[in-house]
């Protein structure tokens, strides 16, 4: 047992895999993660939730959790210290001598001044997911998926990634004594998230292809060898991610935000994210759904086109190209998760341009709140939605910030002192946010005439 292991007892509810297309249930996953008929995705289901005296037996009475979560928070437990483990009962069964806790979660909800009179929405916040321990949302799904390997005795743990995924596994398989596979695609990964997977002791193989082809190779090896696969589709995942809404809950006193924005990738974190409202409501939580809309770059925008042209029934992929190297992704494996979040929520797509996606983190950054290029898709697809009247100035919204800014400084350096686009018309669009570092002579007088050449900024005035 590690020191962050624990042996306080949780109660949670007794929980089975069903498929998402064929609705067939099963106890045993397989190596794949996906449905022995159909071949779709599994999910957990939670069959006592959907009756009443399985929700009394259940102890699942909402006022009485809401005390008891926050009753946790004054304990120093580790398990009660993690935004994941704190709200056990909303997971699955795991022993607790099996859990790595790396105290993940505690996402704070920032206000946003600055970007809320930019693009006049009041009250606007960012769930500011890149807090974690490994610096993205990532963590929060790793902490209960790794558990599970750990229970199952696994000694082997694997992705494909486009960084973030890979420091995470990487991370909870060191802390829980295990060994760490990660895929990832040659030269297309940020270096703060490739030097937290080899800091952490991954095995780390750099393949010729891009994250969809790490993936499809990676579904063969688990396949082919005893290695547990940590990617989103491991619906274990799923489950500790989605947790992430019911810290936002807690956080804005269980009453939802009208919009939620989350950026799209391989579409694991809204799928988490509308699986947990969905069952919010339906356990009587809160009593209405926020809109929960997916924002990916223009070139990356297969949800976006399976949409738009094929009215959600077939997924379009596409050939991935954008700066925001995080959701890199033209096959996305959770698009029919994502499909039914939008559904069931009532909300949109959206995509945005290169130069739309480094204004918005700059934007952000004036608040005081880093964020990685993959997250601020988040606010440059917020301006479109208000453009299209899709979001009002009266209504609350969240952005879902799922990475930090450390993740990724060689894209802020580039932007920032002006080499990250090439044309003269994003050059001028980007302008008004660029601050570089200026050169200045080593003595008092050179920084007070650096000051004053602020005009009415400077300090005094
Ligand atoms: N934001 C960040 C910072 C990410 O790292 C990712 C995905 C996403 C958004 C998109 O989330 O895939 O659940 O839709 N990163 C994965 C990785 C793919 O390998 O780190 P998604």
């Amino acid at each position: 047992m590690s020191n962050s292991t624990t042996s306080a007892t949780s109660a949670p509810s007794s929980s089975e895999f069903r498929c998402i297309a064929c609705k067939s249930e099963t106890q045993n996953p397989g190596a794949a993660f996906r449905c022995d008929g159909c071949g779709d995705l599994l999910e957990v289901v939670y069959p006592s939730w959907s009756t009443a005296a399985g929700l009394r037996a259940g102890k699942l009475d909402p006022a009485a959790l809401k005390a008891l979560w926050r009753q946790r928070r004054k304990s120093f437990k580790p398990l009660d210290r993690s935004g994941v483990w704190r709200f056990r009962e909303l997971l699955p069964a795991v022993d607790s001598s099996h859990i790595i806790t790396l105290r993940e979660g505690n996402a704070p909800l920032y206000p946003m001044p600055s970007c809320s009179r930019e693009v006049g929405i009041p009250n606007l916040f960012a769930l500011h997911q890149g807090m974690n321990p490994t610096g993205s949302f990532k963590d929060t799904g790793m902490t209960v998926a790794a558990s599970f390997a750990r229970q199952a005795s696994f000694s082997w743990v694997a992705c494909a990634s486009t960084g973030n995924t890979s420091a995470s596994v990487a991370a909870y398989a060191a802390h829980g004594g295990l060994h760490s596979l990660v895929l990832i695609p040659e030269g297309q990964v940020a270096w703060g998230k490739l030097s937290q997977a080899l800091d952490y002791g991954a095995f780390t193989c750099q393949l010729r292809t891009d994250f969809d082809g790490c993936l499809r190779i990676l579904h063969e090896v688990v396949q082919r060898t005893q290695i547990y696969l940590l990617n989103s589709v491991n619906p274990y995942r799923v489950e500790g991610q989605k947790i992430a809404a019911v810290e936002l809950l807690e956080q804005m006193d269980w009453v939802p935000p009208d919009h939620v924005i989350v950026p799209g990738g391989n579409l694991g974190n809204c799928s988490a994210i509308g699986k947990a409202f969905l069952e919010m409501h339906q356990l009587g939580f809160i009593e209405r759904l926020p809109k929960i809309s997916i924002i990916q770059a223009k070139g990356a925008n297969p949800l976006v086109r399976t949409v738009r042209e094929s009215g959600g029934r077939h997924l379009v992929a596409v050939h991935a190209e954008t700066a925001a190297t995080a959701i890199r992704i033209g096959s996305p494996a959770s698009w029919r998760k994502a499909i039914r979040v939008l559904e069931a929520t009532q909300g949109t797509v959206e995509e945005v341009t290169e130069a739309e996606i480094a204004m918005a983190k700059a934007e952000i950054g004036i608040d005081g709140i880093g964020c990685e290029p993959a997250s601020a898709v988040t606010l440059a697809g917020l301006k479109k939605l208000r453009t299209r009247g899709f979001v009002n100035s009266a209504e609350t919204v969240v952005l879902i910030l799922t990475g930090h800014l450390l993740k990724d400084p060689d894209f802020t350096i580039k932007f920032h002192s002006g080499s990250l686009f090439s044309t003269q018309a994003d050059q001028a669009v980007l302008l008004g946010q660029r601050r570089a570092p200026i050169a200045v002579d080593a003595n008092t007088d050179a920084v007070l005439r650096a000051i004053d050449s602020l005009g009415a900024e400077r300090p005094g005035v």
